[in-house]
């Protein structure tokens, strides 16, 4: 095949073909680029290969511009970058060894390019394009890549306990690319991973969470935790997700299986989002249910207090999984605690204090978590999923009216401590905390509106109640 047409009007790779001419080097474009411009995928970052030093070939680039570009020289892993406009080249020189991206381990091996081709993840990234003069455009595709292309299949050019072993985080990046790409694993290759999950253990945790938030923000996730799951890759670092699989019967009562609604939570919710922390608490949302869950005669099978539960799992979870601790996590952990409270506003009366105080706790992310709430309906009764949808429209209504009253959403106190403070002439105390406390509770119940004057009024009579007067000036 050649594909001197689809690359023709790239300039810098026709400049990088140029360079290594003049030095004298086989020179290729390798890797995801390739895979890329075949599936029609642009991209700016291009992988460049040379039979030779990879570091003089990217020098001899960045000496042929008349002006400065950028080149960083990676000597110990003999790499180098150049960063122009808004491309990113990498060169480096063909090698026996495996490309392994947090590899300390200095270069020392040459090799040709078949063994560089032979070291890579995959045969669809195993990939690449001449791009001497002579033979501009040729495809180089010793494992049939192109073929895998169009089977739409994940596969690894050597034995996969091979590949694997060479860096186990490939096998992340197996069910990544399929997730992604939306391809098959190619039944070997899923052997290799069922066979070599374990090994994942000897890879860093933030190298393992890259790859799974790349699945994350893919269209539809759930097919890359199904792999994940029955790869048993899932049980090496998110065994709380795991737990999640199964159902429990007693007599004619069963529970529904909630990895499986988790999952279905999460493609829901990708319709309405591309944000990765909202995707990430309907991932978290039932997180606490196998630990809480409970049978009983009467009520069946109950998960009380999943909700507080999951909240508290949170931040455990994120910092095993090295995610932020940051207000992303803050962020999941609240819509995890809060996830029950529309449902419940649906089920009870929909009164306006109860909302209120919905709004409060919730803030911005209000919307948010009515997000989320449509997304777990999963009934397949399409009667009750009307139900569902047309109450929660009332709760999103009744929240409007609500916050064009009362602006409760980001909750200032209308009378701060200081002003208590200074009024009654008190230091800082208790009792300050207590009045603020209760002004606050009277406007969520609605019994005082969201304003200075009501709140100053009720201030008084709470202050003449516990005894306190007006200091004298
Ligand atoms: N590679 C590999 N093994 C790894 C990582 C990378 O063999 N663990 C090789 C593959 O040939 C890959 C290339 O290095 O195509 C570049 O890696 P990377 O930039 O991580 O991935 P891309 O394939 O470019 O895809 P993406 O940009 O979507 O991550």
């Amino acid at each position: 095949m050649n594909l001197s047409k689809e690359i023709a009007d790239i300039e810098v790779i026709k400049r990088v073909g140029a360079c290594a001419d003049k030095l004298g080097l086989e020179a290729y474009v390798v890797g995801g680029f390739v895979r890329d411009l075949l599936l029609k995928r642009p991209s700016k970052d291009i992988d460049f290969v040379c039979v030779g030093s990879g570091i003089a070939l990217a020098k001899k680039v960045a000496d042929s511009f008349d002006h400065h570009v950028p080149l960083s020289v990676f000597k110990n892993f003999g790499t180098a970058m150049i960063k122009l406009e808004d491309w990113e080249l990498e060169f480096v020189g063909a090698r026996k060894e495996s490309y392994r991206q947090d590899s300390r381990k200095p270069i020392v091996e040459d090799g040709t390019l078949k063994e560089d081709q032979e070291r890579r993840d995959f045969t669809i990234n195993a990939l690449a394009i001449s791009i001497n003069q002579a033979t501009f455009g040729e495809l180089v595709d010793p494992f049939d890549g192109v073929r895998d292309l169009k089977r739409k299949i994940i596969k690894t050019p050597l034995d996969p306990d091979t590949t694997f072993s060479d860096d186990p985080l490939r096998m992340m990046r197996a069910v990544r690319f399929a997730t992604q790409l939306k391809f098959d694993i190619e039944p070997d290759t899923f052997d290799g991973l069922l066979r070599n999950a374990s090994r994942l253990e000897i890879i860093s945790g933030e190298r393992i969470v890259d790859e799974l938030n790349k699945i994350i923000l893919s269209d539809t996730p759930s097919y890359g935790f199904k792999l994940l799951f029955v790869s048993k890759l899932l049980h090496q670092f998110f065994p709380e997700m795991v737990d999640l699989q199964g159902v429990d019967s007693v007599g004619d009562k069963s529970h529904k299986d909630n990895f499986y609604h988790t999952l279905q939570v999460l493609d829901n919710i990708c319709e309405f989002t591309d944000d990765l922390w909202l995707r990430w608490a309907a991932i978290m949302h039932d997180i606490a249910k196998p630990v809480t869950k409970r049978f009983n005669k009467k009520a069946g099978w109950t998960f009380h207090g999943h909700e507080d539960k999951g909240a508290r799992m949170t931040p455990k979870i994120f910092r095993k999984l090295k995610l932020p601790m940051d207000e992303r996590m803050k962020y999941v952990q609240k819509l995890v605690r809060l996830h029950l409270r529309p449902i419940a506003l649906v089920n009870d009366k929909v009164t306006d204090s109860a909302v209120r105080r919905l709004v409060y706790e919730a803030g911005d992310d209000v919307e948010d978590l009515m997000n989320l709430c449509r997304a777990d309906v999963t009934s397949k009764n399409p009667n009750r999923v009307k139900r569902f949808l047309a109450n929660f429209d009332k709760v999103e209504q009744k929240i409007q009216e609500v916050e064009e009253k009362d602006q409760v959403r980001n909750f200032q106190p209308p009378v701060s401590g200081e002003e208590i403070m200074k009024i009654f002439g008190l230091p800082p105390s208790k009792t300050v905390g207590e009045i603020k406390e209760e002004i606050k509770e009277a406007i969520l119940e609605g019994q005082i509106e969201n304003n200075k004057e009501q709140a100053i009024q009720l201030m008084f009579k709470l202050a003449e109640a516990k005894g306190i007067s007006k200091k004298e000036n």
